[in-house]
């Protein structure tokens, strides 16, 4: 039995943040953060817009896509470093707010790479026969936790996300293989310093600006081309695989360049790499179920076709996983 994805969705809030909105907060140009990162516009939530939110309007879409009842749901796993609330679940929320009264379900913090942390995690699950179902979400309100006068950060993070609902299927259509790591050690070079057990809340975390998201640019993106590419050549050498093979890779929407050395890393020809950066920014889990949906309204997708999915992030986490699309 495999895990196969039967739906798929996306949700982008609708305030837009231009490079020439940007250059009047901080000292920048529309010229360097394009020629940088890619990056032209990113959306951000309305006031009052929480990750939940958007999970409920990606989990919605999900349902209507499907026509499956919100009773008929069986897990939900969403992917998020920008949760609703430290306590409860953004899943929890999403629960409620859909009536998935049968549902469990739970986040996963992974950062960049949490929407294949949670879809390797829900087929798991549903290859185990216990559970016929699952709504994977992957969303980030980043700005939440973006200190809008740090031009090494503001300029490449965006809000939003999107999801897959996972079913069983008993035919040779799913996720064939997943490749994960973790490697604590390059947690100093990405981060939020504040606002959990380490350093809980107070006055003074707060005017150290302790509660933004702080990182080492330069490292990440040197560790973000190595490993991204590595993991997605050794998915495809240990199934037999070429670029070739591959109807479309969908990399993780971090910067441009990166995207584009490690697809050259991996010898894929351009026309197979997935690129979307330049109207969304980085929405850290959010990137590749919106690409995936994108890829799937655009007809990018035939059933047989192989994709590969793959992504870096913050802890550090990375991985790949390579699925063979098709229907239940
Ligand atoms: O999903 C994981 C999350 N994070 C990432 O993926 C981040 C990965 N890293 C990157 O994308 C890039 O390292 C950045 C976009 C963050 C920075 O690009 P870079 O080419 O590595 O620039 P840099 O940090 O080497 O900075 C070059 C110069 C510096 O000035 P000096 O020291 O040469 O005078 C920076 O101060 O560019 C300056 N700079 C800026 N200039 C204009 C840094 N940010 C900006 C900016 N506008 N926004």
């Amino acid at each position: 039995m495999r895990a196969t994805i039967t739906a798929t969705s996306r949700y982008l809030p609708e305030r837009v943040l231009t490079n020439f909105d940007l250059e009047k907060m901080v000292d920048t140009t529309d010229e360097w953060i394009r020629s940088r990162t890619g990056i032209e516009t990113r959306y951000l939530v309305s006031e009052g817009e929480a990750t939940s939110d958007m999970g409920t309007h990606i989990a919605t879409q999900l349902l209507d896509k499907s026509g499956k009842s919100p009773e008929e749901i069986d897990l939900i796993l969403v992917a998020t470093s920008t949760p609703d609330y430290l306590v409860c679940s953004t899943a929890a929320l999403i629960q409620d707010k859909i009536g998935a009264k049968n549902a469990w379900g739970f986040d996963i913090a992974a950062a960049c790479t949490g929407f294949i942390y949670a879809m390797e995690t829900a087929s798991k699950l549903i290859e185990s026969g216990r559970y016929k179902n699952a709504i994977v979400i992957g969303a980030d309100t980043m700005s939440s936790i973006i200190d809008y006068t740090d031009r090494n950060t503001c300029i490449i993070f965006g809000d939003g996300g999107g999801g897959v609902l996972l079913e069983s299927s008993d035919n040779q259509a799913g996720i064939i293989d997943s490749i994960l790591h973790t490697d604590g050690s390059g947690s100093k070079h990405l981060n939020v310093p504040a606002g959990g057990s380490a350093h809980p809340a107070s006055k003074d975390t707060v005017d150290k600006r302790m509660h933004f998201v702080h990182q080492d640019g330069k490292t990440i993106f040197k560790f973000a081309v190595k490993n991204m590419a590595d993991v997605s050549k050794q998915i495809l050498d240990q199934n037999n695989l070429t670029g070739e093979d591959l109807k479309l890779f969908i990399p993780h929407q971090a910067n441009r360049r990166i995207i584009d050395a490690a697809a050259k890393r991996c010898g894929l020809a351009e026309n197979k790499v997935l690129i979307n950066i330049h109207k969304y920014g980085n929405t850290t889990a959010g990137t590749i179920p919106i690409a995936l949906d994108e890829a799937v309204e655009t007809g990018r997708l035939e059933n047989g076709d192989m994709l590969l999915l793959a992504a870096f992030g913050g802890g550090f986490t990375w991985g790949s996983m390579l699925i063979s699309w098709g229907d239940a």
